[in-house]
């Protein structure tokens, strides 16, 4: 029987810095501090640094995030918020709590990310703000969003919650929108031992609102002047977070080596179509996504082979319940529904040696042939 390869493996990255961790989450018990802590303070410095950005607010995950964003922007009931229809459901769901109505654009076939050219079909006079996902780790294209942004006068909020460290033009993830949100969700490419979350912004007053919007709306001890919410990034994730700071760079350029290595050995392969990477991108390789004509067949064939892949997502978000009744730009999503039949993603994570990246080319390239995909 031959060894599982995992979507994910977060043991074998935990344990290399189970020492480390273990210490620093010795200082916070010793400190009492649990409640945004020193460590909580330390890490959104880094963190606002590694995304170029002026300000981090540490959160209680990336969906209380890009909620907290919209609430900062006063965006709520009667007002339309543009997102992709190929996300994960908490982007969509974030605006939902909000009150605003979220309106879902079609994917672009090239990259997977909101098509700009859609884009513009879908803003009304109730239209506050648009929500790209930079889905995957490849960036959506900020440049023209920002651009038709202003042309409207639109907010823009990145879902970032895949990407951090990706880049466009050289420019990080991050600083592009009025905000961004990020996920520290134990399987993202900076992950805490638990749930955690930030809104990054170069805007001080958003930042200040955002701060206040996570510790129950208080301004000072017992008074409350606005609607307020606990949502604060725990201290002992704060701990396993600055930890893991020091690594994201060379865990990212990993990934990236993992994805080279799968597009070496995938060139060609039958009925295989490689993720993009726009030149001027630097993609981070949340997940490694291809699309393939026979997708189910090929999933249940590489299980049989002990490697575990996952499809994100099965179906647009308009074919689940909470989001039945949001309008569709174009009706019906065709892009994004066409891609949720065919898309898989292979096992990706930074410590994947070449030899598992050639098991998974070689289990693909076999199963690509029909005799062996086939009944
Ligand atoms: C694109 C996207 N947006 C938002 C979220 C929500 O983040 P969290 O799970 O930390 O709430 C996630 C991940 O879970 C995600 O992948």
């Amino acid at each position: 029987m031959e060894t599982p390869i995992p979507l994910v493996d977060l043991k074998t990255q935990s344990a290399a810095i189970k020492q480390e961790v273990l210490e620093r989450i010795g200082d916070v018990i010793d400190s009492a501090g649990y409640i945004l802590g020193e460590q909580v303070s330390q890490f959104e410095q880094q963190f606002a640094q590694f995304c170029n950005a002026k300000h981090c607010v540490g959160l209680a995950n990336g969906t209380d995030a890009l909620h907290l964003a919209l609430r900062a922007l006063e965006i709520g009931p009667g007002d339309e918020v543009i997102t992709v229809g190929n996300s994960f459901a908490a982007t969509a769901l974030a605006i939902h709590y909000s009150g605003a109505t979220p309106i879902l654009v079609d994917c672009d076939e090239e990259d997977f990310n909101i098509d700009v050219n859609q884009l513009e079909s879908a803003i009304t006079e109730r239209t506050r703000a648009i929500i790209p996902v930079h889905l995957y780790g490849h960036p959506a294209p900020m440049p023209q969003i920002m651009e038709l942004a202003s042309r409207h006068n639109l907010r823009v909020i990145e879902d970032a919650a895949q990407a951090h460290g990706a880049e466009i033009d050289g420019k990080r993830i991050g600083s592009w929108g009025d905000v961004a949100c990020f996920s520290f969700y134990p399987g993202k490419n900076l992950g805490a031992f638990g749930d955690g979350g930030a809104a990054v912004t170069n805007d001080p007053v958003l930042a200040d609102k955002i701060e206040l919007l996570r510790s129950y709306g208080q301004v000072r001890k017992n008074v409350h002047d606005r609607l307020g919410f606990n949502c604060r990034l725990d201290t002992v994730q704060a701990a396993v977070l600055l930890t893991k700071m020091q690594y994201i760079e060379q865990w990212t350029e990993a990934r990236r080596q993992v994805a080279s290595w799968y597009r070496e050995a995938l060139a060609g392969a039958e009925g295989v179509t490689l993720p993009p990477e726009k030149p001027n991108c630097r993609h981070v390789y949340h997940l490694f996504v291809i699309r393939h004509p026979q997708r189910d067949e090929l999933l249940k064939f590489l299980a049989e082979r002990q490697i575990y892949c996952g499809i994100h997502y099965p179906h647009p978000l308009s074919e689940a319940q909470p989001f039945e009744d949001c309008a569709t730009v174009p009706l019906g999503l065709p892009v994004a529904t066409r891609l949720a039949s065919e898309i898989i993603s292979l096992p990706m994570y930074p410590e994947m040696t070449r030899q598992d990246v050639s098991r998974v080319a070689e289990a693909t390239k076999l199963a690509a042939q029909k005799d062996s995909i086939l009944p």
